[in-house]
């Protein structure tokens, strides 16, 4: 069974195509800035110049045509409306075009799962560090299951905010992490756990203050230094909570997620819990870490099958009619944990 998974949440646009649970493709492009942030429309607009690009690529790479997909699943939210919007029309007018079983999957849960397709991670706590989101989650009673989070920016975004201050443009987190390489003095920043829950828009504020001392000569750090040591800071904030949701929850696994854990850093201190707390980490690769088509073809497969094992009629997810495609729904402000999760025990 050929699935197909089209991602266009926010900033990329990305068809992954895998065949039962083997990889055929796994195509993208990414709208990045020089210097400013994401910018919603411009960045619905790069996925429609791009669509039909990646869409022949990724058929390509798989050496497929369209009419060999036997599914095509999308990302229905959470994301950016006009990004979110583009996706779900192109993805429906596929499936309307060549009659083909569509369904809708959510974004974050797809980062998740994706866990499950290159490892035989089972029952983990899910660090989920990407650019909306910053979350631990676990499976708990037939749902996923928040146990921390950020109570204000994604951790992603907090640091594409801190790289836009700096005018080093978007993405930020990869940028910080290479300034960060050259950091030799930690400087300390608010360290700001709640509970469970992390806050770094104070931290934000503080580097900025930081930032325009380095520029009026009174600072005796680096904006190499601020790199480095947010990394350690914010860091170590994501693994104080995610050490005590693993013990809370009694789980031996924990599993990576979403882009900001493509980190070096973030990886290596990860490892080093996993070894101190005896338990299992699993990481899969960087093209699976950031926003992806595969994830999203990987949830979708899970979900029909679990769909036809229920014995539903596969037929009525086939869109019948273009304005059926215009009218496609989409999910912009969908939370992880109101997900009915129907295709696990
Ligand atoms: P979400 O999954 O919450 O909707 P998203 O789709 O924007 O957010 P991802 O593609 O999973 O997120 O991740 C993008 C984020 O990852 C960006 O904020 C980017 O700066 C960050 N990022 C990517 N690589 C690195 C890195 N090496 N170090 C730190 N951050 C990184
Ligand atoms: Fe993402």
């Amino acid at each position: 069974m050929i699935t197909l998974g089209i991602e266009t949440t926010a900033h990329t646009f990305g068809v992954g195509i895998i065949k039962g649970r083997e990889i055929l493709a796994n195509v993208k492009d990414t709208y990045t800035t020089e210097s400013g942030g994401i910018i919603p429309v411009q960045a619905a607009e790069h996925h429609k110049k791009v669509k039909e690009e990646i869409l022949n690529k990724a058929l390509k790479e798989a050496s497929i045509s369209i009419k060999d997909v036997d599914l095509i699943s999308f990302s229905q939210g959470p994301g950016l409306g006009p990004c979110l919007r583009v996706g779900s029309r192109f993805a429906a007018k596929l499936s309307f075009e060549n009659n083909i079983p569509l369904v809708g999957v959510n974004h974050c849960i797809a980062h998740l799962e994706v866990g499950s397709l290159v490892s035989d991670v089972k029952d983990p706590i899910l660090m989920y560090v990407s650019g909306a989101n910053t979350q631990i989650i676990a499976y708990e009673s037939g749902k996923f299951r928040i146990f921390g989070e950020t109570l204000d920016m994604g951790v992603g975004n907090f640091l594409d905010s801190f790289a836009r201050f700096l005018g080093i443009g978007f993405p930020g987190g990869p940028k910080i992490s290479k300034l960060a390489e050259k950091g030799k003095k930690f400087v300390k920043l608010p360290y700001v756990v709640k509970g469970m829950d992390i806050s770094v828009s104070g931290i934000l504020t503080n580097l900025k203050q930081k930032v325009e001392k380095i520029k009026s000569g009174k600072a005796d750090y680096t904006i190499n230094d601020l790199c480095y040591s947010v990394q350690e800071d914010v860091f170590s904030m994501i693994l104080e909570v995610t050490e005590r949701a693993v013990f809370h929850c009694g789980k031996k696994e924990v599993l990576m997620g979403g882009g900001v854990s493509c980190n070096k850093r973030l990886q290596e201190m990860t490892r080093i819990m996993g070894e101190e707390d005896g338990l299992n980490v699993f990481i899969p690769p960087n093209n699976l870490l950031s926003d992806n088509g595969v994830m999203i073809a990987w949830l979708g497969y899970k979900m029909f099958n679990a769909l036809k094992d229920k014995g539903e009629d596969i037929n009525k997810l086939i869109i019948k009619s273009s304005k059926e495609v215009e009218s496609i729904e989409i999910k912009p402000y969908e939370r992880t944990d109101e997900v009915k999760v129907y295709w696990r025990n």
